[in-house]
Order: C-alpha cells, then structure tokens, then sequence
C-alpha cells in the first residue's frame, strides 16, 4: 500500500508535474485517474522558471503519440527537464533522441548485441549473480534491498554488456545515480553536471581502449560498426554508451525493489509467486507495469495537430506518462490491483514505437532472475523500516528500503538450473 498522501482534489493546473518532490511526496494515483476522466490531454502552464506542456494520461493517447514520430520528435528531449531547458546536447547522435533514417541505422547496428541469442552469456551471468546476492542478503538476515541487492543486478548486467572490468563499477554506479535524481529533491545542478561529465569522459576513456584493442562487447562493436557507410564518430560512441547505462540501470533497480515491495505488501501473492500457481514471466510483466519506474517520454510537436479535442502547436512539448496509461482501466481490468496473473498486460513501462526500449529483454531477464530467486531462496520477506522514493519527475522508485529476509530450509531449496538447459 501506498502510504503517502494521495493527490486527488484541488484544480488540476496548480499541479506542478515538473515538480520532483511532488513525485516523492504523493501517491499520484488518484490524480492520474482524474485527469485520465477529466482532462486526458491536459495543458500545465508555463510557471515563473519554465515553459507550459502537454500532459497526455490515456492509454490510448500515449500509443498514438509515441508511434507518430512524424508528428512527434524526440530530437529535442525526451525527458521534461532537458525538454524545458530547451534541448538535449546528444540529439541526433544518441538513439533516444534520434529520429528517421539517423535512428533507424544507429538502432539496428545495436539490435544484435541486445538479441536473445547474444545475451545468452549475459542472461546466464546475471541469473548467477542475482541468486548469490540473494543468497548473501539472506544470511545477512538484514539488507538494504536497494543499495545491497537491486542495484548490483543491472548494473552488473550493463557492465558485462560493455566490457566495463568489475574495478570501475562502483565508481559507476556512484556517478549513475548522482547524474540522474537526488537523495533529498533538492536540485543539485553542479553535481548531475559533474556526474554526466564523469560518465561521458569514463566511456571515451574505454572507448579509445577498445579502438586500440577491440574485444566482444558493445563498446568495441560500436568502435568498430559503420553505420550508413561511415564508422560511428567518437561522441556518437559515448553518448550510446551513455544512453545504455543511464537507460538500464536505474529504470530495471527501481522495478526490482517495487516489485519486492509489492509482494511484502500482499501475502496472497507472495504465496502465488512461491507455490507455482502464477508463472515467473506473468509476475515480471505485471511487476513492470505496477512499478512504471520510466514516469514519462517526452516528444516535440513537429506540426499543428488536434489531440483529442485540444489543439496542440508546432514547438510545443508534449508528455507521455506511462505511469498513468499503465492504470487506464479502458485497457487494464481492476488496474489498481497488483495480480501476478494478469494476461493480457498490454503496459507501456517500454513505451511504445520506433523508440521502444531496446533493453526490454535484458530488463525483464533481469526481473526474471530476481523473482525467480526469491521463490527459491526466500520463506519470508517483510520491511524493517520506512522506504526511501527518489526524487525525480522521470524516474520513480525507491532509493532505499530495509528488509528482513529469511531463507528457506537448505534442503528444500530448488536448486539454480541453467536456462540453455547445461547444468
Ligand atoms: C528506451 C524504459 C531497461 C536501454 C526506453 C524507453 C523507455 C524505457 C520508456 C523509451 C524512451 C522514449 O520513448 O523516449 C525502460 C525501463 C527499463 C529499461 C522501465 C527497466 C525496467 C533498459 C535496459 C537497457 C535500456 C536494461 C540497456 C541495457 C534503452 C535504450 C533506449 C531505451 C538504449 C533507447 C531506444 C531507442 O530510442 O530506440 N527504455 N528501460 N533500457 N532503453 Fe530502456
């Protein structure tokens, strides 16, 4: 349950969805439903320190903007913050906000590495890892179960992926999350500025390695790639590099930890999840859309439109909140419900489109691994204090929660099997 305050009265436009401590303070529930009911393209006006948005809450709203990359660009941001600031530095060089023929190529010079198939090696590592650090977290008895479990989980995956040695991930996982929320709201411009640099400069570092000796990973396959006739240029290499770890590891920690939160919350589906009755691959999709840890993609109006029967303009910036499609009772039976055996689950915590997130499968073989050895490892789960919501109006999640874990009996534990079915 929720137990912060939920936003549901008051007039919609002194709502501020800019705001990241409105993020943290509030269950938004009941105000998405509102605007979902009462104005499902919803203008928030322009305040002292930015320009007005569109707020587009509907299921049905966000599929059509997001698959209309004519009408709708992500050249100029994709998230609200670089979106009101005016644009994002990387576009057109960076896969989330490049568009045509530019994404096209860029997207499928990386579907290779992000198959199934080539994730084989990782997926294997990742289900490895995430049952020793349960393991551990449950003789622990006491852990932080996201900074001491969650957050190692994708990171590590991210890491394999590019060829980051194991020396350098901390260090990483420091400038991750400074780049992109706050512990305490508070807007720290020097220190986001810093970390982003500290990123940026760490993967031209690795980049200019793997020029001189490419190995297999993605950093040496975009090294090495000619995408529309030409090698990739140095910055278009570290802003996907970028793009790879902002993208993948903060979204997939905050599902992990939500989703844990869930399942401490609700008995029943904790009994479901461990007796067999739901399948891992339904309790992942619905972890996913109950966590919604990617609040929003943002777009440009590339010409005058209606949407619905509001009249959006040219230059103005639109805001898709997966959050709130993903509660859209048009399309999701009893949506405030967490039901580990919901199918369909039509969510859009991927978004949707030409941009759809190019990690999903890692993301949700990382989810996989995780439920999978909590259903295995762990007889009981429960809080031992209050969680900690990060501070952003992008990402939504918890930065912090204590857990007591106790583990199930060594014998009757089921033993980790390998999925390429090798031992
Ligand atoms: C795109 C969410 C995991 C890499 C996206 C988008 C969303 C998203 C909403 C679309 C952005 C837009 O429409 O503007 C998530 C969530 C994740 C997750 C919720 C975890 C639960 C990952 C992982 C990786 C990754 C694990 C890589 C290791 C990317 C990339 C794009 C993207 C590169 C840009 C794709 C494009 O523009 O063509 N993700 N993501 N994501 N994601 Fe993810």
């Amino acid at each position: 349950m929720d137990t912060r305050p939920a936003l549901d009265q008051g007039p919609l436009d002194a709502v501020d969805l800019a705001d990241p401590l409105l993020h943290a303070h509030h269950d938004l529930g009941p105000l998405w439903r509102r605007l979902r009911d009462e104005a499902p393209v919803h203008w928030q006006p322009e305040s002292d320190s930015r320009p007005g948005f569109w707020v587009i809450s509907g299921h049905a709203d966000v599929v059509s903007v997001l698959s209309d990359s004519a009408s709708f660009t992500s050249e100029r941001g994709n998230v609200l913050d670089t979106l009101l600031a005016g644009g994002d530095s990387a576009a057109g060089r960076m896969l989330a906000v490049t568009d045509g023929q530019p994404h096209k190529a860029l997207r499928s010079a990386l579907l290779k590495p992000f198959s199934p198939r080539s994730l084989d090696v990782v997926v294997e590592s990742v289900r490895r890892g995430t049952r020793r650090l349960v393991e551990e977290a449950v003789e622990r008895g006491e852990v932080d179960f996201a900074a001491d479990v969650a957050a190692h989980i994708p990171l590590a995956a991210i890491c394999d992926l590019l060829g980051v040695p194991p020396t350098d991930r901390q260090h990483i996982i420091e400038l991750t999350s400074s780049a992109l929320s706050t512990e305490d709201g508070l807007p720290d411009e020097e220190a986001t500025w810093a970390s982003r640099n500290g990123l940026l400069l760490y993967f031209s570092e690795l980049a200019a390695a793997r020029h001189d000796k490419p190995y297999d990973d993605v950093v040496s396959l975009l090294v090495t790639k000619e995408i529309d006739g030409r090698p990739l240029t140095h910055e278009e290499i570290v802003f996907n590099c970028y793009s790879i770890i902002m993208g993948g590891h903060e979204t997939t920690r905050f599902s992990m930890v939500g989703g844990l939160q869930a399942l401490m919350e609700r008995p029943g589906q904790w009994r479901a999840l461990k007796s067999g009755e739901v399948t891992v691959d339904s309790a992942v999709e619905e972890v996913l859309r109950w966590t919604s840890p990617a609040l929003h993609s943002g777009r440009t109006a590339t010409q005058d439109l209606f949407l619905g029967d509001q009249f959006v303009e040219e230059g103005d910036i639109v805001t898709t909140w997966l959050a709130s499609a993903n509660r859209d009772g048009r399309v999701f039976a009893e949506p405030d419900e967490f039901d580990l055996a919901r199918t369909p689950n039509k969510h859009l915590t991927f978004a949707y489109g030409p941009h759809f997130c190019l990690g999903a499968f890692l993301a949700r073989a990382e989810l996989t691994a995780l439920l999978e050895s909590l259903r295995d490892l762990v007889a009981e789960a429960r809080p031992t204090g209050p969680p900690t919501y990060v501070y952003s109006n992008f990402l939504s999640g918890l930065s912090s929660q204590p857990v007591s874990l106790t583990g199930e009996p060594a014998g009757s534990r089921a033993p980790l099997t390998s999925s390429a079915g090798g031992g």
